[in-house]
C-alpha cells in the first residue's frame, strides 16, 4: 500500500471515530489496550481451542467500542465460533456491567462438531444469551423482551435485505445516543440506503464496520 492511500485512509478514521460518541485519544489508548488486554488474558485460552486463533482489527474495535460505551443491552446477529460474541463478552466482564444478546443460524462451515460460539469460555458466558434461529424469526420477540437496545451489531446473512430488515427492526429499540453497528457494510447499498432512511449519518469505523449514531 502506497503512502498516499495509507494517509487517506488513517485520516478517514480519524474523522469517523471523532463522530462517533468516543474521544479519538480515549478510541486510540483503548484499542491498544484491547489488543494487550483480550489478547493476553483471554488469547492463550483460546489458543489452545484453535489453530487460526486471531483477534482482527475488527474485533478489537468492538472490544474498544464496549469497554468506551460502557452498554446495559448489546445484541448481535451472527455468531458462527464466537470472535465477535468474545470481544464483547471480555469487554463487558472487564467493564462490569451489560448483557449480550446473540441470534445465530448454526453454520454448516462451523468444524466439525462444533456448536456457534464454541470458543467462548464459561466464564464469560454469565452475561451471555445465545439463541439458535433465523434473525427475521428471533429478533422481533428478543426486542420486545428487552425493549430497549444501547448497541444492536449485525454480522449475520448480508444480503441487502436481511442487512435493511435488521437495521429497520432494531432501530425501534436503539436508545437515543445507541449505536447501530454493521460488519461488511461494503456488500451492497443497505447500510448507506439505511442511514438515509433514518435521516442520520453513518461512519465508516474502518474497512467494512459502520456505525450509525441515533441522535433522535
Ligand atoms: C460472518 S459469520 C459471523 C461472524 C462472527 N460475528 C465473528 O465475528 O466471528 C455469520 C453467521 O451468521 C449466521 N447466519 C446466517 N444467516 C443468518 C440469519 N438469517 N440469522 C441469523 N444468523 C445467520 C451464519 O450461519 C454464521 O454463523
Amino acid at each position: 500500500m502506497n503512502l498516499t492511500k495509507k494517509m487517506r485512509i488513517l485520516r478517514r478514521y480519524v474523522l469517523n471515530v471523532r463522530k462517533l460518541p468516543m474521544m479519538l485519544p480515549t478510541f486510540v489508548s483503548t484499542m491498544t489496550e484491547a489488543k494487550n488486554d483480550t489478547i493476553n488474558r483471554y488469547g492463550t485460552e483460546f489458543a489452545s481451542k484453535t489453530d487460526s486463533y486471531d483477534l482482527s482489527e475488527y474485533h478489537r474495535a468492538l472490544h474498544t467500542m464496549i469497554r468506551i460505551l460502557k452498554p446495559e443491552i448489546v445484541i448481535e446477529t451472527g455468531v458462527f465460533e464466537g470472535h465477535s460474541s468474545l470481544s464483547i463478552l471480555s469487554a463487558l466482564k472487564e467493564n462490569n456491567k451489560g448483557f449480550l444478546y446473540s441470534i445465530d443460524l448454526p453454520s454448516p462451515d462451523l468444524p466439525s462438531g462444533k456448536v456457534p460460539g464454541w470458543m467462548v469460555p464459561e466464564h464469560l458466558r454469565k452475561r451471555w444469551d445465545l439463541r439458535a434461529g433465523k434473525s427475521s424469526d428471533l429478533l422481533p420477540t428478543l426486542l420486545l423482551e428487552v425493549k430497549e437496545v444501547d448497541i444492536f451489531l449485525h454480522d449475520s446473512e448480508h444480503s441487502y435485505e436481511t442487512m435493511y430488515w435488521e437495521y429497520k427492526t432494531a432501530w425501534a429499540h436503539i436508545k437515543t445516543r445507541g449505536l447501530i453497528l454493521s460488519h461488511d457494510v461494503s456488500q451492497n447499498a443497505a447500510f448507506r440506503d439505511f442511514a438515509q432512511y433514518v435521516s442520520e449519518d453513518y461512519y465508516y469505523m474502518m474497512k467494512n464496520l459502520g456505525g450509525i449514531k441515533r441522535t433522535k
